[in-house]
């Protein structure tokens, strides 16, 4: 049997937080639909944050409201949080997990939650109390792994205790995330492989950006050191808004067809993935998709994906 990887589809929240063009909750779900259709095994389908801050994940309640009334839809929906309060309002929209974020630098949880790095972590261990009595599951994402746009390259040994502090505290899993796709593949694999040695591997995974065209070799990175999860967006679109010089996420189209090529099973029907990506773009006015847009376009309509 070919071995199992597991995408987790960031582009409903990641992807969308930052476009200029405000999608309604209808458009949203049926983004989210649609990539659930194509067999994607996890989907982050917005955002608990303040609507000021981000105007495009207001009503994130009821993105989640409308896809509960569906058990299909249901069970593979994950929201991020950046507080307490975000948590709190995850919690009442009913979600089974929740993606919390924590920070490898200050400056970037000052700019992101107002918070500093050891708040951050202090809220987290909070919440994670929490989530043990409401059976809700938290993920906690480290922000700016790699590099922080504010204090540059960061010392991996900071990601490497949190995870530790993390995994230990209950976390369901930890993400590396490269917030503003700095990292090369061999930061990666020397990071990942650390990691792996010292932790069960399908408690961690990798949420790489695009911006220096080394998403992919950095999901590969990752694959040879046993890393099985990932994050990516769907038609590559992504930014933080609080993160100058982040672009879109490593598209999920590109991550899937580059995994089943090489023999992983991933869920996912490429075709219907490629029509979620048509309809991002269309919904976002983005002609963007993957790097291999052209090549998988040409393959669709050959009727051979
Ligand atoms: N969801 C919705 N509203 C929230 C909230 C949350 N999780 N946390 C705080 N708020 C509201 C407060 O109630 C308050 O509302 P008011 O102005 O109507 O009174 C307002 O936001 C400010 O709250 P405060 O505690 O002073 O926070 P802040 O101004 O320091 O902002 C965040 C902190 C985290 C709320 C805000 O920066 C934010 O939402 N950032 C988004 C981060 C993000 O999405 N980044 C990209 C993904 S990593
Ligand atoms: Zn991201």
């Amino acid at each position: 049997m070919s071995e199992q990887v597991f995408i987790t589809d960031v582009g409903p929240r990641d992807g969308l937080q930052n476009q200029t063009k405000l999608l309604s909750v209808e458009q949203r779900v049926a983004l989210i639909c649609a990539l659930a259709d194509a067999g994607v095994a996890q989907i982050e389908v917005g955002s608990f944050v303040s609507p000021k801050a981000v105007p495009a994940m207001a009503n994130t309640d009821l993105v989640v409201a409308a896809l509960q009334t569906q058990s299909r839809y249901k069970a593979s929906n994950i929201a991020l949080i950046p507080n307490l309060k975000g948590y709190q309002l995850a919690r009442t929209a009913g979600l089974p997990r929740v993606v919390m974020v924590l920070y490898a630098s200050d400056s970037m949880a000052q700019k992101n939650a107002g918070m500093s790095m050891a708040e951050a972590n202090r809220v987290t261990l909070q919440i994670l109390d929490e989530a043990v009595r409401d059976q809700i599951q938290v993920v906690a994402t480290i922000a700016v792994v790699f590099e922080c746009p504010f204090e540059g390259p960061i010392d991996p040994r900071v990601s490497e205790s949190l995870v530790d502090q993390f995994l230990a505290a209950g976390a369901h899993q930890v993400v590396l995330a490269d917030t503003i796709g700095a990292a090369d593949p061999q930061q990666v694999r020397s990071l990942t492989a650390r990691l792996v040695q010292n932790h069960d591997a399908n408690r961690l995974g990798c949420h790489f950006h695009d911006t220096r065209a080394m998403g992919l070799a950095n999901v590969y990175a990752a694959v040879e050191s046993g890393i099985r999860r990932f994050d990516s967006s769907i038609a590559g679109l992504g930014g933080c808004p609080f993160a100058p010089g982040a672009t879109g996420n490593v598209a999920t189209d590109d991550v899937v067809m580059m995994l089943q090529q090489m023999g992983f099973e991933t869920g996912i029907d490429l075709k219907k993935l490629l029509e979620a990506s048509e309809l991002a773009g269309q919904m976002t006015g983005s002609d963007k998709g993957g790097r291999a847009k052209a090549w998988l376009l040409g393959q669709l309509k050959k009727n051979a994906l």
